[in-house]
């Protein structure tokens, strides 16, 4: 959509993003989600990622209706499983020994209302001290956002007081004033502090590295002391090796669905990702950095999944080592 067929309010709320996030970074988005825009409007194919294959859909919806396997598949998205992940991290502060965040990815949230109760089903009572969502709001990588935001606001009420978020591949950044007001931080290449009894951990969050390429690690790390613990909440794992030279402790992802259509045993025909197949789903770590992709809660392309349970994720962070 081009900045003259915005409305006046949203138009001010941009330009209020545009002071925090700065001119390049919401230039650089709102253009290459005008061309995603205009390439669909064309029907044109884009064969580099797998989500802008027009025809993929309907392809994939036509075999799976002749295998008669779509109505299981269906059902198999809204079998939501609760994950619990401890994870050991140096530097963590005594205050937040048992600290708990709760992780949801790939929302998906606009594929229909039978998944949305779901979510909400799922995550209603999970305890947790704070929340973060990383990425993939929309069913679609374009068109209208608001449905999404509007099953957002549904979910909301129970995800807590304190959430943070992350934009993905399939988002607009025009979804980020109406998610802020939501009571969602949305971390474009920003941190937050999070303090307990006195100490601090911060939360980084970068914005997408798969499509847009929009992720500023550096600027997400400014300012967070050196010594301090951080999380780094990332759409997508690909920028794995810079994040864990940029001394994070844990970096917490999803975007490869963990394949969503798996083999037997869960082992993905697809990862839609250019990180190696081991980070593609669950704990992982590459240097000092600890890292979780999730397989996600939602589903894309196609509303099934085979053999790959969608989660959403309660991470314990302990102290490593005893804390020392
Ligand atoms: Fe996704």
């Amino acid at each position: 959509m081009k900045w003259s067929e915005l409305s006046d309010e949203e138009q001010a709320a941009l330009e209020r993003l545009r002071l925090r996030i700065g001119r390049a970074h919401l230039l650089q988005r709102l253009g290459l989600e005008g061309e995603d825009e205009a390439r669909v409007r064309r029907r044109r194919t884009h064969f580099p990622h797998l989500e802008n294959w027009l025809a993929l859909p309907a392809v994939l919806h036509g075999l799976l209706t002749l295998l008669g396997l779509r109505g299981r598949g269906r059902g198999n998205t809204l079998r939501i499983e609760l994950r619990r992940h401890e994870v050991a991290l140096e530097r963590l502060p005594a205050a937040f020994d048992g600290f708990r965040l709760l992780h949801l990815s790939d929302l998906h949230l606009d594929v229909g209302q039978p998944f949305v109760a779901a979510l909400i089903e799922r995550v209603r009572g999970v305890e947790h001290d704070a929340c973060v969502l990383t990425g993939d709001f929309r069913f679609r990588t374009s068109g209208p956002h608001q449905p999404a935001m509007a099953a957002l606001a549904a979910l909301r009420p129970h995800l807590g007081p304190r959430v943070f978020a992350v934009l993905g591949n399939h988002d607009t950044v025009r979804m980020v004033p109406p998610m802020e007001a939501l009571g969602i931080q949305v971390l474009m290449n920003e941190s937050a502090r999070l303090e307990r009894g006195g100490e601090a951990v911060y939360i980084a969050g970068i914005d997408d590295a798969h499509y847009f390429r929009a992720h500023g690690l550096h600027k997400a790390a400014d300012g967070i002391p050196a010594e301090a613990c951080t999380v780094l909440l990332s759409h997508t794992p690909e920028p794995y090796r810079q994040a864990a030279h940029c001394g994070f402790a844990l970096m917490l992802c999803g975007h490869t669905h963990g394949g969503q259509i798996c083999l037997p045993g869960g082992i993905p025909i697809l990862t839609d990702s250019d990180a190696p197949r081991a980070l593609a789903r669950g704990p992982w770590r590459y240097g000092r950095m600890r890292g979780y992709t999730s397989v996600g809660c939602g589903s894309s392309i196609l509303d099934v999944r085979f053999n790959c349970r969608p989660e959403v994720t309660v991470h314990r962070l302990v102290r490593a080592g005893g804390g020392a």
